[in-house]
């Protein structure tokens, strides 16, 4: 449990009233989570476009000015602004909206889109990612706002519908806008994890993304295996083949040429900040249920996650998956691959290397092509400053503890962006815990971590008051 608030501090008026309204904040997100915004699949089209309209009167109600952005033919962005802090500073928050496919469904204790409370846990597709956490920021301004009647800092929110799916739309919008609209002099991302219950991290890294998809075609229709296995090449044959020569069973490492060419070493003192961490193994395989850990030779399981690049088969297909044995001999087969980036590596030059790789592997009778299908470039964020400080203290008066600094395996294909375009610090506080399943059956949200959000967001606006812009 996260410490209460002392009489003396500034954000105590509204961490009350947060206290008051804490019940219908958490109606509200689960009204939010009922709707099922599946980015991936065109079917819930419709869906996505009302959990953007949710989102954009949730933010007119609290007291900001909202619209939707239909920027290309993508899904809508959702913009709000409060503006009327002259000389203060200007936040921008983002997150998204949208959420991941539900498969496998069966393994759902509950509809995932019918939110159930399990103790503190709130249960439902996109609870942590990135529904609940982004939300925290809503209920937060609204609460300041309901408070006090204005804000301490500029607000704007810039939510998308497509971060699951590659994020095109904002990329897009963040480019042609070129910092005119969404000038600022931060942004705030929660859509991540604290790093273990009760100790808040602020994230400097995360990792890019090369994803692409691999096709193997043999004969022109399914055959029969016995009649003409081994006389004709198999495709499902051949792509094993093809993967199996991805990476190095041995020693862990990408075997595509110049993989690691631009990869920059990690540093003495991240090396050093990362091992003084708390981290038990053992746990960490007891809770996946693996009998080992396994990646690079020469780094430990945090270096891997967060700092080395990867290379992983996410997904492959072709022949008979159906109940018993059905000897056939496949005409076509596929896989995909994820490689996750770290800086300096460029994933277009990664996914050329790559595709010259794989189509250039000699496997007669099977044709091979490698298609990209989205990527994002790798971020490193400086972990000093200002903002920095404030967010620090922020999770330091709510946690009772101060952040760690980590990096992240994971990928938010804006944040470079932002860092790019913006030229703005962009802090990346996560109020989930590790544990919260983002991606797969049963996500959940900590009910107090969701509380918790809100009230680090009106102290870090609070403390973002004093910065000098
Ligand atoms: N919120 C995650 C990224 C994340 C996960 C950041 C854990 C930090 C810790 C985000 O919604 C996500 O899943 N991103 C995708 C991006 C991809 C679809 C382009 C990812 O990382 O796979
Ligand atoms: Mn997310
Ligand atoms: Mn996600």
């Amino acid at each position: 449990m996260p410490p209460a608030p002392t009489s003396q501090e500034v954000s105590r008026d509204v961490l009350d009233r947060v206290e008051r309204e804490s019940d219908r904040y958490l109606a509200e997100l689960e009204d939010y989570l009922r709707i099922p915004s599946i980015s991936t699949d065109p079917q819930y089209k419709a869906e996505v476009r009302r959990a953007a309209e949710f989102l954009r009167d949730q933010l007119a109600a609290a007291g900001l000015e909202a619209e939707l952005v239909e920027h290309g033919d993508g899904n809508p962005l959702v913009y709000a602004e409060w503006l009327g802090a002259p000389g203060k500073p200007t936040v921008l928050f983002y997150g998204h909206y949208d959420v991941q496919p539900v498969d496998p469904i069966e393994e759902w204790r509950n509809p995932p889109f019918e939110p159930t409370r399990e103790g503190d846990d709130l249960v439902a597709r996109g609870a942590t990612d990135d529904k609940g956490q982004s939300f925290a920021h809503v209920k937060a301004v609204e609460a300041l706002l309901a408070e006090r009647g204005e804000l301490p800092v500029n607000v704007k929110f810039l939510v998308e519908g497509e971060e699951e799916s590659g994020g095109e739309t904002i990329e897009a919008y963040v480019r042609a806008d070129g910092g005119d609209r969404l000038a600022c002099d931060c942004v705030v991302v929660s859509d991540s994890s604290m790093y273990a219950p009760g100790q808040p991290s602020i994230i400097y890294g995360l990792k890019g993304l090369a994803y692409m998809e691999i096709r193997a075609q043999g004969p022109n229709r399914d055959l029969h295996s016995g009649t003409y296995g081994g006389a004709v090449a198999n495709p499902l044959n051949a792509l094993a083949d093809v993967l199996s020569r991805l990476r190095d069973p041995e020693t862990g490492k990408v075997l595509v040429p110049g993989f690691y060419d631009d990869v920059r070493p990690l540093a003495d003192w991240e090396r050093e900040e990362f091992a003084g961490l708390p981290f038990d193994e053992e746990e960490y395989r007891s809770e996946l249920g693996v009998d080992a850990t396994f990646g690079e030779e020469g780094y430990t399981t945090r270096e891997r996650a967060w700092a080395r690049p990867t290379c992983d088969v996410n997904g492959m297909w072709g022949g008979y998956q159906g109940e018993g044995a059905k000897t056939v001999l496949p005409a076509r087969a596929g896989a995909k691959v994820s490689m996750r980036l770290v800086p300096d590596q460029d994933p277009e030059k990664i996914s050329r290397a790559f595709k010259e790789y794989v189509e250039g592997m000699d496997t007669p009778g099977v044709a091979i092509e490698a298609r990209f299908v989205h990527g994002a470039p790798p971020t490193l964020i400086e972990a000093e400053g200002p903002f920095v400080e404030a967010a620090t203290g922020a999770f330091e008066e709510t946690w009772g503890k101060a952040p760690v600094r980590v990096r992240e395996g994971g990928t938010i294909p804006v944040v470079a962006t932002f860092a790019e375009v913006l030229r703005v610090p962009v802090l990346l506080m996560g109020f989930g815990l590790p544990d919260d399943r983002l991606h797969s059956p049963n996500e959940k949200f900590n009910v107090v971590n969701y509380r918790a959000g809100i009230g680090t967001t009106v102290r870090l606006l609070d403390r973002l008051a004093s910065v000098e812009v």
